[in-house]
């Protein structure tokens, strides 16, 4: 049975369309059910709906209160008959509302090697604190920020002459790497994928 994704967004949706190749290829078990975004002018909506796959904007300015623009949130994905959610630059901090109702179906990634540099502005406090390896983490959302179960990582080497973009860039290249491998996985086996997890080590740096 072909697990539906339902992809969260708030911006370029680079990692988006990372899983939305993956799923495309032949014997994948999942499909994508729909994008959403909270910005009606995020680029990535513009790329999916290219791609054929639904689209719906939630414009979180039009909502009173978090909780409201959540129960938006988890009425559209229901209504599009999501079983999984991806959440991929998805910036909006969710109430129980959606954490709850979709509690071990919600995957998100985050730029840093958890449980480092849990939160925002994670490159840049990466080379503050003098890393030599930093990455990216796939885990379980649930009601406490960037703190889930971690289904997968990356690991890239810190240059010494990096720059929060240049880092931030190495990164985002592993992000693509993991997060499908991480999402096909899960949707295949949820329990082997998390008994397993998924670790990738990028390229070092060019000597
Ligand atoms: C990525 O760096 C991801 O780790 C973070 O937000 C960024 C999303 O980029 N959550 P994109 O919209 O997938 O290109």
């Amino acid at each position: 049975m072909t697990v539906r994704v339902g992809i969260l967004i708030s911006g370029a949706g680079s990692n988006m369309m990372a899983l939305l190749d993956a799923m495309a290829r032949p014997g994948s078990p999942s499909e994508p059910a729909v994008v959403l975004s909270n910005r009606p002018d995020a680029p990535g909506l513009a790329a999916a709906a290219m791609r054929g796959v639904p689209v719906a904007a939630i414009d979180h300015r039009a909502h009173a209160s978090r909780e409201s623009f959540d129960a938006a949130v988890d009425a559209a994905l229901r209504g599009a008959g999501v079983d999984l959610v991806a959440c991929a630059g998805f910036m909006r901090i969710m109430t129980p509302v959606l954490t709850d109702a979709w509690a071990g179906r919600m995957l998100n990634i985050h730029p840093s090697l958890l449980p480092l540099f849990r939160g925002t502005d994670t490159h840049a406090r990466a080379l503050a604190a003098g890393v030599a390896v930093h990455g990216c983490t796939v885990h379980e959302v649930t009601g406490e920020l960037d703190a889930g179960r971690i289904l997968g990582q990356a690991v890239v080497p810190v240059a010494a002459d990096d720059t929060p973009p240049s880092l931030a860039a190495r990164v985002l290249a592993m992000e693509h790497r993991l997060y499908p491998a991480v999402l096909e996985a899960f949707a295949a086996d949820p329990e082997r994928a998390r008994r397993e997890r998924v670790a990738l080590f990028g390229p070092p740096l060019s000597s």
